[in-house]
């Protein structure tokens, strides 16, 4: 395969993750960083823009990752689909999304969708029993992170021998690089 294939195809199958719910590329994990301690967790990839190669993800306001992304806008995203047997790292940095979009997705999302970010208390505090929260009826704690990717890593394991390739996105070089 052309290398240039290989990364094209990669991010097809990001783009596909944002669409199919059984992409194995619809749940990456996401990294971020806070005073030394890398923190990770499971996102849903919400929309892909291959016009500037970022990747939108819905989140709450109260939560620890936003309050990590709010202040160090560098991250990452892991993808590993096992059928494919592709694994790919991205190296990003986040951005906050302005109100017009942030009610514009809200409003595409149904009403078991919207509790998500309507729990209170908020996120990762302390409770009594396991269901000892209720759900707020506002909007106000949703919000739309856009992760512009920087570079890209990609892992194919083969019986044949495996390909790993990288990709840097702004100077746009792209390498085939040992596995
Ligand atoms: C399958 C799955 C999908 C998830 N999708 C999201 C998501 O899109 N956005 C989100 O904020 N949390 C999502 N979560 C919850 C996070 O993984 C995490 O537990 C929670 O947001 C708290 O993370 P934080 O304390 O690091 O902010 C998802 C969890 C699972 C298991």
């Amino acid at each position: 395969m052309q290398l240039s294939d290989f990364i094209n195809q990669a991010l097809k199958f990001i783009e596909r993750g944002t669409v199919d719910r059984k992409s194995k590329f619809r749940l990456p994990i996401l990294a971020s960083y806070h005073e030394n301690t890398i923190n990770q967790r499971i996102v849903i990839a919400r929309k892909f823009d291959g016009n500037d190669n970022s990747l939108i993800i819905f989140t709450d306001r109260d939560s620890q990752k936003f309050n990590e992304l709010q202040r160090n806008e560098s991250c990452s995203l892991l993808f590993w689909d096992a059928g494919k047997k592709m694994q790919v790292y991205i190296q990003g940095v986040a951005e906050i999304m302005d109100e017009d979009s942030r009610v514009l997705f809200w409003k595409n999302l149904s009403e078991s969708q919207k509790k998500d970010y309507q729990i209170e208390p908020p996120p990762k505090t302390n409770i009594q029993t396991h269901n000892d929260y209720q759900f707020k009826d506002t909007s106000d704690r949703f919000c739309c992170i856009k992760i512009f990717f920087k570079s890209m890593d990609i892992l194919v394991l083969s019986n044949n021998g495996h390909q790993r390739a990288i990709y840097d996105f702004k100077s746009q070089k792209q390498d085939w690089v040992t596995p």
